[in-house]
C-alpha cells in the first residue's frame, strides 16, 4: 500500500504541541540514524553542505548551544554563534532588527533562546528562516524534550505505558512543560512532585498527568524519574525555602531511588545544583543518564535540521 510519507520540510520547531505521535516517532528514528555518525571517527556527513545556520542565544547555556552548533558542523552546514553579550544586543538593538540582520546574510535556520515566552514564535512570523526554538521562558524548549524520549526509549526499548515521575521547579522549566506535551502523546504516564509554590495550576487541569503531595508518592515503581534544576535566577522570592530544607523534602537520593523500579532510569536536562535537588550519588550512580542525554542532545538536534532543511533522506 502507498503510504504518504511524512514530511518537515520547512517546519519551524516552536512547540512540542505543533507535532503529532507519527511526527515525534519521525524524530525518533531520525535521530537514531544520526547517532552512528557521532561515533564515526571522521564526524562528517554532506547532508547540509551549503546550509548556515545562525544561533542566536539571550540567555546562558552551555549544553543546548554547543550540540546545536556541533550538529549542524556534523552535518556540513556553516554554523555562526551570537550570544547577547558580545553582539549589538548589547547596544540595545531589538530582537527584529536582529533577526532582520541574519535574515538578510542569507541563513537557512535561526536557533534561538530568549528569556520571553512566545520569542521564537514572534521570530517566526518576522523573517522567513525557519526557527528551531531553543528555549523561551518558561514556555518550552522542544529538542530538549525528544532527546529525553531518545533516552528513555533507547534504555528501556519502548515509551508507551513507562511511569515518568517528573520532580520539582515546574513552575519555572519550560522542559517539563515540552516533556509533558511529548510523553502523553507517546502514552507515558505522567506523575509530577514537587513543592506547592513551584506547581503551576495548570497540571491539575492536565490530562493524564497526577500531581502528588510527596515526591515519594510519584517515585512509587517509576520506570523514569527526571529531576529539574532549581531556577533561582529566575524566582522572585517567597517561593523557595532554603535549599538544605528542599534537599531533605524533595531531592531525589539513594535512599528514595529505592521507591522506583530497580532498573529505574535517571534523568535531568542540566546543569545540576549537586546536593539540593539530585544527590551526587544518584547523579553519577548505575541508573543516571544524564550524560547519555547530553549525546543523544546531539543526535536529535542532527535530526531536527535533517528534517526541516531538507525533508530527511528521500528529499
Ligand atoms: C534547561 C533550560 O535551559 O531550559 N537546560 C538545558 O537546556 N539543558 C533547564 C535548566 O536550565 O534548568
Amino acid at each position: 500500500m502507498e503510504q504518504k510519507r511524512l514530511s518537515l520540510r520547512g517546519r519551524n520547531v516552536l512547540a512540542l504541541a505543533d507535532f503529532s505521535a507519527e511526527e515525534i516517532r519521525l524524530i525518533l528514528d531520525t535521530a537514531k540514524e544520526m547517532k552512528n555518525i557521532i561515533h564515526r571517527d571522521i564526524k562528517k556527513v554532506p547532508t547540509l553542505r551549503g546550509k548556515s545556520i545562525v544561533t542566536l542565544f539571550y540567555e546562558p547555556s552551555t549544553r543546548t548551544r554547543t550540540s546545536f552548533e556541533l550538529a549542524g558542523k556534523y552535518l556540513g552546514a556553516d554554523v555562526v554563534n551570537i550570544t547577547a553579550g558580545s553582539s549589538s544586543i548589547v547596544k540595545g538593538e531589538s530582537l527584529r532588527d536582529t533577526l532582520y540582520t541574519i535574515e538578510a546574510m542569507g541563513v537557512d535556520a535561526i536557533v534561538m533562546r530568549h528569556k520571553a515566552e512566545g520569542a521564537a514564535e514572534y521570530a517566526s512570523r518576522v523573517v522567513s528562516p525557519v526557527i528551531l526554538n531553543a528555549g523561551d521562558g518558561a514556555h518550552a524548549h522542544p529538542s530538549q524534550a525528544l532527546l529525553n524520549l531518545f533516552t528513555i526509549e533507547e534504555n528501556k526499548g519502548r515509551l508507551e505505558g513507562l511511569k515518568v515521575a517528573i520532580l520539582g521547579d515546574v513552575l519555572h522549566s519550560r522542559v517539563a512543560r515540552s516533556d509533558i506535551q511529548a510523553m502523553r502523546k507517546m502514552g507515558m504516564e505522567v506523575h509530577i512532585a514537587g513543592p506547592k509554590t513551584l506547581l503551576p495550576r495548570f497540571l491539575y487541569q492536565e490530562p493524564g498527568v497526577v500531581v502528588h503531595e510527596r515526591i515519594e508518592e510519584a517515585i512509587q515503581d517509576a520506570d523514569v524519574i527526571e529531576v529539574l534544576r532549581i531556577q533561582l535566577e529566575r524566582m522572585k522570592g517567597g517561593l523557595f525555602p532554603t535549599t538544605r530544607e528542599y534537599a531533605r523534602i524533595f531531592g531525589l537520593n539513594p535512599e528514595r531511588l529505592k521507591l522506583a523500579k530497580d532498573d529505574v532510569l535517571v534523568l535531568h536536562p542540566g546543569p545540576m545544583n549537586k546536593g539540593w535537588e539530585i544527590s551526587p550519588f544518584v547523579a553519577y550512580g548505575d541508573n543516571s543518564a544524564i550524560q547519555e542525554e547530553v549525546q543523544n542532545g546531539v543526535a536529535i538536534r542532527m535530526a531536527l535540521y535533517t528534517l526541516v532543511l531538507t525533508g530527511g533522506k528521500q528529499a
